[in-house]
């Protein structure tokens, strides 16, 4: 190979969680082997090894979604890698069913992805973050059918460049954190909570906040208040109490892969009424039972005569400064009403996460990617972003598609389709491209 050829793979999937996981899975399941050729394809992923937000595996989590909707069940019921094989592999199959729960812990759930990953690890480089993705240097996008990725190592440095006909990125939800507030040793975003938590002395953190009102804040706050028994722990909510998330069967029904099409296909007003309706499926909102376990143990303590637990409801947190070892909060009570300062030893910020959004990756070539009125990417219904016609490379997306494929977007429930999906688009459009070629050189004078 020449310095000025790279290896070159018809996918090139950026970020392996579990949504490129799974469209690994369905890349080795689907007719692609059936493809002269083959259909070539490798990871990308930034962490040392597989991991699926380590950081928020507490104890008790359970998972939000049944075990059936797991990497390819929904797609391929007899695949190889269902939640039931790994049962099977593990020999829990009995136990797991004598268990009568559809929702296993998310500590079960990870040891299932890892087990499913180590199937398809000769597939995926970690510890590599893909830093670029373009077009290769003085190529026309008419004539070029492939993307030039730079990949850097743990250190930092470009170690390894890569060319795709198709790239797949799927590098997950951004944390968000209050207005002006800082991460630092003290003040954390939940997505790096037990990672930070470890570092300290537990008998240090007397004092500790929780911010926000969805699962995230509620998981944490009764894993504070359980693990730190001299601590006192403050939740700060923005609504009265905690919400239930709705999953009952009809709301349910908005995680199905039919309502994609709805989504995809509906009206404005049909997307909108998805999200008025039905946002309180998944965001700012908590599984019943968590919920519960919180507001009995606040129960129980007012009948010994203590108080660990506070709720500051309608309260938002407007700003966070340190002081020496503290961190004082400032918290405005209800809309317009007056603003108070707290000082704590730790503040967990679970005030959620913003979409995927994959544009500073893309960087020159973004030009080519369509934008709606909002300034929104334009994605084909086969998650491919829409792109100017003279770009022949495929750019999909897994993950930023709230806007056109709704509320599975960004969770679990509807992985094993999707990826099948893209999985057959790209095969799709590579038999297109080999019988477009194969009729050129017909044509073409000998
Ligand atoms: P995910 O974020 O898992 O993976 C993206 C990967 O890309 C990461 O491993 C990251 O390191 C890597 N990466 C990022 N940039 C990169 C780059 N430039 N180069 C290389 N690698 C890069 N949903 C659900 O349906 N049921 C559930 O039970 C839960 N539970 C749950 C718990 C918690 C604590 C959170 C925060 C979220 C959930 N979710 C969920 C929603 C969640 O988005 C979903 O479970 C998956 O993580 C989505 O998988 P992805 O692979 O798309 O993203
Ligand atoms: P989330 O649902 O978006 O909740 C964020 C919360 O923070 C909201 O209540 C929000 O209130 C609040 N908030 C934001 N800024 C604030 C501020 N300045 N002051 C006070 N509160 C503020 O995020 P999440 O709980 O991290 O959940 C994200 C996803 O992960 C969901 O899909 C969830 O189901 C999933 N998850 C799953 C598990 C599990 O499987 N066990 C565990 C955790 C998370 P407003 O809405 O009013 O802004």
């Amino acid at each position: 190979m020449s310095s000025h050829e790279h290896e070159t793979y018809d996918v090139v999937g950026i970020g392996f969680g579990p949504s490129n996981l799974s469209l690994a899975i369905a890349l080795e399941e689907s007719r692609a082997n059936g493809l002269e050729g083959g259909i070539n394809s490798l990871f990308f992923e930034r962490q040392p090894s597989f991991g699926w937000h380590r950081n928020m595996l507490l104890p008790s989590a359970t998972m939000q979604i049944s075990f059936l909707k797991d990497l390819a069940t929904f797609r391929n019921p007899t695949s190889g890698f269902s939640f039931i094989s790994y049962l099977y592999a593990s020999g829990r199959l009995s136990q797991f069913v004598n268990n009568q729960d559809f929702f296993p812990t998310r500590q079960e759930f990870h040891q299932y992805l890892e087990w499913a990953q180590a199937q398809v690890s000769d597939r995926v480089a970690y510890g590599s973050e893909v830093t670029s993705v373009g077009l290769r240097p003085g190529a026309d996008p008419e004539l070029s059918d492939r993307l030039r990725l730079e990949v850097a190592d743990a250190a930092g440095r470009v170690s390894r460049v890569v060319e795709a006909r198709n790239v797949v990125i799927s590098t997950g939800l951004v944390p968000s954190m209050p207005e002006g507030t800082d991460r630092d040793e003290r003040v954390w975003h939940s997505s790096e909570f037990l990672e930070k938590y470890r570092r300290m002395n537990p008998a240090e953190l007397r004092r500790v906040a929780v911010v926000g009102a969805g699962q995230s804040a509620a998981e944490i706050a009764r894993f504070l208040y359980d693990e730190l028994p001299h601590a006192q722990v403050w939740a700060v909510i923005p609504s009265y109490g905690y919400s239930v998330a709705d999953d009952t069967p009809f709301a349910n029904q908005i995680f199905d892969s039919g309502a994609v099409d709805d989504y995809y296909f509906g009206t404005e007003q049909t997307r909108e009424a998805f999200w008025r309706y039905h946002r309180n499926t998944n965001y700012s909102v908590v599984d019943d039972e968590v919920i519960r376990d919180l507001y009995r143990r606040s129960y129980d303590d007012d009948v010994r005569g203590i108080k660990r637990l506070h709720f500051l409801n309608l309260t938002r947190v407007t700003d966070v400064k340190r002081a020496g070892a503290e961190t004082r909060v400032s918290l405005q009570e209800g809309p317009g009403g007056g603003v108070r300062e707290l000082d704590f030893d730790a503040v967990v910020c679970a005030t959620g996460y913003t979409e995927m959004e994959p544009t500073r990756l893309l960087g020159d070539l973004d030009r080519y990617c369509l934008r709606d009125e909002s300034g929104r990417y334009r994605v084909e219904r086969d998650y491919r972003i829409v792109t100017e016609p003279e770009m022949r490379c495929g750019i999909y997306l897994q993950g930023g598609t709230e806007h056109t494929h709704g509320l599975t977007s960004s969770l679990l429930s509807n992985i094993a389709v999707r990826s099948g999906e893209i999985a057959d688009s790209i095969v799709a459009r590579r038999v297109e491209q080999n019988s477009e070629r194969a009729a050129r050189a017909l044509s073409s004078p000998l």
